[in-house]
């Protein structure tokens, strides 16, 4: 890519340095080889900062004018990849202002007036910031529709729920995806609460105390879609609480995407088999000619701890830094924009492997035969007769028991050797344990009956079609 830094020199702020001051260390502390990701957000902040000069009459309109065609142009050098940058020019904000002078001479020099560096560079991270929630929330309503339409499909489907993974008792497999649509709602919700916390303007608070020039902060906080100036100048240019806010929500967000690759990973093995991923998203192995392995998944469970290390990363850079701006905060951008690479790209990746997987009705059917997990309705039953409920599940127990020792199921069982487990306990009420005997009575809110997943699935449907 051409914006990328060349060699070292002078550079266009040596300020009281030397020729060559810094030179040496530039490789080290210039940020243009990955912050030039920010030129839209930095060229949207100066064309925003120079009107409000303007308006204050800290510049002419001609002025005005010329800068803004200026930025113009450098963003299209930028979008056509022949915008050349420099390492001596540190920075995207230092390359573009060195730009900006080469293509419209001196006036260029009068755009960074009342505005330093640092509220500069804290301005184009709220505004960086703002589209990276907004993209990632727009990426989980995607995983979230490839959920619901799997969930649609197969909405008569049936398997074993599991606690502490033993089949528990038997679930809609409908149920089980919008579990996660239901996470990824609240994943959505808390990208949102970042993105209106990312909403202030630190322009105005300058280097650090303010300006003596007659700004408009109010202004150019709502010309770039923002809610307002910060009410600290201080804390305008040392908070990074709105990148941390985001890479928290995005841990959160691979907590559940990893929750769910994991059971993609099992589901696809030859002892569960509920699903069959789809070869476009599967691999084989360069030695044993029968593997079909789910890399995907195992790729987004593996880049889980990633997105985790880089919040752990910007937490332990800012903790007891001092006020104001240090340089320590310049690694809050590798940070944001490795994790926001790496969640997108997961929630890309998931969200063709789950669109495209096909779910095993037979295997599912099968892993319920015999698995007594219809059991616990067998002494609700009993309980419903008038059991207390703990001498009904002892009753079930010893019928569990005696079928294991056996190798029989409760239905084969006559009449009379259940009575002799006890009384109450009929083939009528073993029948209950079928499973889709089972899910038809959950019908508690939020349960697995299908009356009740339906109401799930339209729940969904709806956060689906919102953006
Ligand atoms: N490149 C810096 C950053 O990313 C911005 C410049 C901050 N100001 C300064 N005086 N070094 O944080």
């Amino acid at each position: 890519m051409s914006h990328k830094a060349q060699e070292p020199g002078a550079g266009i702020h040596g300020g009281r340095l030397g020729p060559g001051g810094g030179s040496r260390a530039k490789a080290f502390t210039a940020s243009i080889p990955f912050d030039h990701r920010l030129y839209r957000e930095d060229l949207a902040g100066s064309r925003a900062h120079a009107r409000m000069l303007g308006r204050v009459g800290l510049l002419t309109g001609t002025e005005v004018e010329r800068i803004v065609q200026g930025l113009d142009a450098i963003e299209r050098e930028f979008e056509a990849g022949t915008f050349q940058a420099r390492l001596e020019d540190e920075d995207i904000h230092l390359n573009v202002e060195r730009r900006l002078v080469e293509l419209i001479g001196p006036v260029g020099g009068k755009l960074h007036m009342a505005r330093s560096r640092n509220d500069q560079v804290a301005l184009d991270m709220h505004l960086f910031a703002r589209a990276a929630a907004r993209t990632v929330a727009e990426a989980a309503r995607g995983l979230q529709r490839a959920l619901l339409d799997q969930a649609e499909a197969g909405r008569d489907l049936v398997l074993p729920g599991y606690t502490h993974l033993q089949h528990a008792q038997p679930v809609m497999w409908a149920q089980h995806l919008l579990a996660y649509c239901c996470m990824l709602q609240r994943d959505r919700e808390r990208l949102g609460d970042a993105w209106r916390r990312a909403g202030r303007s630190p322009l105005g608070a300058a280097a650090l105390a303010g300006t003596s020039l007659p700004v408009d902060s109010a202004w150019v906080a709502t010309e770039l879609g923002l809610e307002g100036p910060y009410a600290n100048s201080m804390d305008a240019v040392s908070d990074r609480d709105f990148v941390l806010e985001l890479l928290a929500a995005f841990s959160v967000l691979m907590v559940h995407v990893s929750r769910l690759a994991e059971e993609l990973v099992l589901w696809s093995s030859r002892e569960f088999g509920f699903i069959e991923p789809d070869d476009a998203y599967a691999t084989g192995s360069s030695i044993m000619p029968q593997k079909k392995n789910p890399d995907v998944a195992e790729l987004v469970r593996g880049k889980t701890g990633r997105v985790f290390g880089q919040l752990v990363a910007l937490l332990t850079t800012l903790k007891a830094l001092p006020l104001a701006y240090h340089s320590d905060m310049q690694e809050d951008k590798p940070a944001l924009f490795d994790a926001l690479d790496t969640v997108l790209g997961c929630l890309e990746a998931l969200t063709g492997m789950v669109a495209t997987m096909h779910p095993r009705p037979e295997r599912m059917a099968a892993a319920l035969e015999g698995d007594f997990s219809g059991v616990t309705d067998v002494a609700d039953g009993l309980a419903q007769a008038g059991v207390p409920f703990r001498a009904a599940h002892a009753a079930v127990a010893h019928l569990v028991r005696t079928c294991l020792e056996n190798g029989r199921q409760p239905q084969d069982l006559d009449p009379a050797e259940l009575a002799a487990i006890h009384p109450l306990l009929t083939p009528a009420l073993v029948a209950r344990a079928e499973p889709s005997a089972v899910v038809a009575t959950r019908r508690s809110p939020g349960g697995t009956a299908p009356e009740r997943v339906a109401e799930q699935l339209d729940l969904v449907r709806g956060w689906v079609e919102r953006p």
